[in-house]
């Protein structure tokens, strides 16, 4: 990327091919559904395009801007590589011109700072230091846009920083010519975000709908089950070495997928779903059809969350001994559902037999409408005797890793 540094006169081969990107990239964004994945891909682009060392985006959040993607490039200070790009995740600033995203976000309009430590005092804003002290950085050159869905709408702001030479090792302004590009590339870009919220919007209501459904035991048990399953995955995959990124990535989509386990049950009838006692072996079939039922709502989608989805709604009440249900199912649109072979062993996917023992863990230690609930260390004791049995014992050397957190997550979903 390095001629981007140079001046290239419009209606020249080397400003086709840079619109050409531009068109090609936005197509591609069209592609990805998940928000995290996507400002990753957005940031991505946008540096390579203007040669940016990093860049942050923050998304609109109400009246104020949330603090939501950061990359860079060049070789942290700190211990922790990914430790810059996630530990602002949670701050947030005004939307107003005290600081430079927000008077980006307020004005919509773009702003080129050549240095951030050299702001006049004719302007409203004010470079806010702190950052560069946390992130042991030094702010210089700043390219900072509005993104605009194709609506009109500021979904947040897409800010880039210190704009490289074509050496790679100096900073310097960034052109007139960055900013068109960039400009370009990022209404496609706020409209493909628009999308991607809008989308983690319906999944929360959907979930929500199934709790209206069932309002005793799906509320405080979705999200327990979702945030044990976190806890477990990111201490799986850390004994696994799974790479960071991919692990981010992962969590973001089991978070949401893990809490989906259940939708399945919005198809069972009253009488059986909310049995005051022991299920009869014909009403525990129908039951069990909630498995099949879930995976159906994911089935014509193809996006990561959608297969996901698909593999935990589907595959969460396997055992690695191979006697859960639904098994392999040729055709789950077929009806009446029947139940083929369990899966056995590593033929569940991995998320799978993550949320199958989160799941049977809250439901253990939980009040039911059919049981009382059990005491911590019967439970412990259940899931140690099922290893290899009903669990995968990967999956509880994991489980115990993490238990004293399972414990702190309990205290704070009660119902
Ligand atoms: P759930 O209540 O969320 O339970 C999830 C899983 O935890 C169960 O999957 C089972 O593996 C485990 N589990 C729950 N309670 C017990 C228990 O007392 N003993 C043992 N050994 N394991 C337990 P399962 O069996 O496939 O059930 C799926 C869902 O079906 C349950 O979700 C619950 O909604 C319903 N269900 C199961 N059995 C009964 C029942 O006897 N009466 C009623 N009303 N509902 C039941
Ligand atoms: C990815 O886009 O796959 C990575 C996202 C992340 O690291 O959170
Ligand atoms: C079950 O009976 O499916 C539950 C096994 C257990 O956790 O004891
Ligand atoms: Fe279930
Ligand atoms: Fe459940």
């Amino acid at each position: 990327m390095s001629e981007q540094r140079q001046y290239v006169p419009h209606e020249t081969p080397g400003n086709a091919d840079r619109l050409q990107t531009v068109l090609e990239v936005s197509a591609a964004l069209d592609q990805v559904e998940d928000l995290d994945s996507l400002l990753d891909r957005v940031l991505t682009e946008a540096r390579a395009f203007a040669n940016a060392d990093s860049g942050t985006i923050y998304l609109v959040a109400g009246d104020r801007l949330r603090f939501a993607y950061n990359s860079h490039s060049t070789q942290r200070k700190s211990a922790d590589p990914d430790r810059n790009r996630f530990n602002y995740l949670n701050n947030t600033i005004p939307i107003n011109d005290e600081s430079i995203a927000g008077y980006v976000a307020h004005s919509g309009k773009p702003l080129v700072i050549d240095d951030a430590y050299r702001i006049g005092d004719d302007v409203p804003y004010s470079f806010n230091q702190q950052f560069d002290r946390e992130a042991d950085y030094r702010t210089q050159s700043m390219l900072t846009l509005p993104l605009k869905s194709a609506r009109g709408r500021t979904v947040g702001v897409l800010q880039l920083i210190n704009a490289l030479d074509s050496t790679g090792g100096e900073v310097v302004p960034f052109s007139q010519e960055d900013m068109l590009y960039v400009l370009l590339f990022s209404k496609d870009a706020a409209s493909a975000i628009e999308r991607a919220s809008m989308t983690r919007q319906i999944i929360l209501r959907m979930i929500r709908m199934s709790e209206l459904r069932d309002p005793k035991e799906t509320g405080a048990h979705v999200s327990r089950v979702a945030a044990y399953s976190v806890e477990i995955y990111e201490r799986w995959a850390r004994t696994h070495g799974v790479l960071n990124d991919e692990m981010r990535h992962n969590i973001d989509l089991l978070r949401l997928a893990a809490m989906m386990h259940d939708v399945g049950k919005i198809a069972i009838p009253d009488e059986i779903l909310k049995k005051p006692g022991r299920l009869t072996d014909d009403e525990r079939l129908v039951m069990q059809t909630h498995a099949v039922v879930g995976a159906r709502l994911f089935s014509d989608g193809d996006s990561d969350l959608d297969n996901l989805s698909r593999e935990i709604t589907l595959h969460h009440h396997e055992r690695w001994d191979g006697n859960g249900y639904p098994g392999r199912i040729d055709d789950i649109y077929r009806d009446p559902i029947r139940m083929g072979p369990g899966l056995k062993g590593r033929e569940i996917p991995l998320f799978a037999r993550i949320v199958g023992l989160a799941d049977v863990y809250d439901a253990l230690v939980s009040r039911r409408t059919y049981k009382e609930p059990w005491g911590e260390d019967q439970v412990l004791d259940t899931i140690r005797s099922e290893e290899g049995k009903h669990f995968s014992p990967d999956v509880v050397k994991a489980f115990f890793d993490v238990h004293p957190v399972l414990l702190a997550i309990r205290r704070k979903y009660t119902e």
